[in-house]
């Protein structure tokens, strides 16, 4: 008989990237194939995102396309499961809003998918026409993941792998709902991060990326981010690497010296700052003003040479006045970034944010989102 196969579909940031790898690594290795086709997928998985309501808008359509392609597939009906961050965020919630969905898993959790697959596959599908809610399996409760899901050696890519260092996050920046769908941070162990490299060395892939909400609060056993990169930089073989995201408060002086001196690592810094009022950054929980931010780009921009400087902007926080979207304005003709990632601001549940008032109209988000993207469109360019 025919493998069976499984479609997946990735929503969000890197980290989902990798997560969907580690699922696809997952159930290959339990004897599924993958398709690009989910019109004949046994499985249906979205791994999704949550952080901006945006994101979710865009998964839910998909599922209300899937429940056509449900009804109307003859005798082959796939079991659809909602997986990463949405799956946390709403967790049995999504079976009210989406009866057709089967399986809902949290992104610390996702290692127990091939079973839930297994289980789910064993139920007669007609019955859950019927609403039968043992059908419904949800886990999303999981704590570290395993290491050895790291190792299954699947790739999306052949040149280029995402490292996972670090999983989760505590900063708790107010508008964000990161540290409640990705938990405590939680960081790999360097020896694990090297050999899981070293393993996709022996696969041909020579350029990596690691990945973690805040890669400069990496801690294990006295290896800080900085000694990560050099142990990273003398892994033979490795031919470039980079890294994201980077919090400016716990961005030190000694990881520009050490983006100088480790020659593998990319001088490239992404380098988030929301929002150029400090009185907006105070009430987004950020943990640093616009001068700490400033002196920090000048002291890369003067130990690191060649690198491109990025950001990212969240605009029409709670309360934010036209003064203090012009001092985004300004700090982004001061700084002149190589590239901005402008958001508009959405409430998200749990968050400290969504106690405040969304008060910034929607047409005045837009006018700002317009502005600041003609600014920045303009500054990219003549930076070319
Ligand atoms: N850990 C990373 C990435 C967080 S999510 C970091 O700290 O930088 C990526 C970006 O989404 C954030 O930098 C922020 O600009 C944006 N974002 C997060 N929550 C948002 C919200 N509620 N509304 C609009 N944009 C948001
Ligand atoms: Fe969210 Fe802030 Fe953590 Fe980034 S550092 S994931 S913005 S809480
Ligand atoms: Fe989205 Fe989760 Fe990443 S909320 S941005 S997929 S960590």
């Amino acid at each position: 008989m025919d493998k069976k196969c499984f479609y997946l579909r990735t929503f969000g940031c890197q980290m989902n990237i990798r997560d969907s790898e580690v699922i696809a690594g997952l159930l290959t290795a339990g004897g599924y194939r993958i398709t690009d086709e989910p019109d004949e997928a046994d499985v249906i998985i979205l791994n999704t995102c949550s952080v901006r309501q945006h994101a979710e808008d865009k998964v839910w359509s998909q599922v209300n396309n899937l429940s056509k392609l449900r009804i109307t597939k003859d005798g082959h009906t796939p079991l659809i499961g909602i997986v990463g961050c949405m799956a946390q965020n709403h967790k049995e919630r999504i079976f009210e809003r989406a009866p057709q969905v089967d399986f809902v898993v949290g992104p610390s959790d996702i290692q127990r998918i091939p079973e839930i697959i297994k289980k789910l596959s064993t139920i007669d599908h007609r019955l859950s026409a019927h609403g039968f809610l043992e059908k419904k399996i949800w886990e999303t409760d999981g704590g570290v993941r395993p290491e050895e899901i790291y190792h299954t050696g699947f790739y999306g890519d052949k040149e280029h792998a995402y490292v996972v260092i670090s999983e989760g996050c505590s900063n708790f920046c107010s508008y964000c709902v990161v540290p409640y769908v990705r938990g405590t941070p939680r960081n790999r162990n360097y020896k694990d991060i090297t050999r899981e490299i070293e393993e996709a060395l022996d696969k041909g892939i020579t350029r990596f990326t690691l990945l973690g909400q805040n890669v400069n609060a990496y801690q294990c056993d006295g290896v800080d981010f900085t000694k990560l990169v050099s142990l990273v930089n003398s892994v033979k073989g490795l031919k470039e690497f980079t890294f994201l995201t980077s919090h400016p408060k716990d961005t030190t002086i000694s990881l520009f010296k050490a983006m100088a001196d480790n020659d593998k690592l990319r001088k490239d810094l992404h380098l988030p700052i929301q929002s150029g009022s400090d009185r907006i950054l105070e009430m987004m929980n950020r943990g640093y003003n616009r001068k700490f931010y400033l002196d920090l780009t000048d002291n890369y921009r003067r130990i690191v040479k060649g690198g491109t400087l990025t950001t990212d902007i969240i605009l029409g926080f709670p309360t934010e006045t036209e003064s203090d979207f012009g001092d985004t304005y300004k700090l982004l003709e001061n700084v002149r970034f190589n590239a901005a990632y402008i958001f508009k601001y959405s409430p998200r549940p749990n968050t400290a944010a969504a106690g405040l008032r969304d008060d910034v109209a929607k047409e005045e988000k837009e006018k700002r989102h317009a502005l600041i993207l003609e600014l920045q469109r303009m500054i990219s360019k003549s930076k070319k």
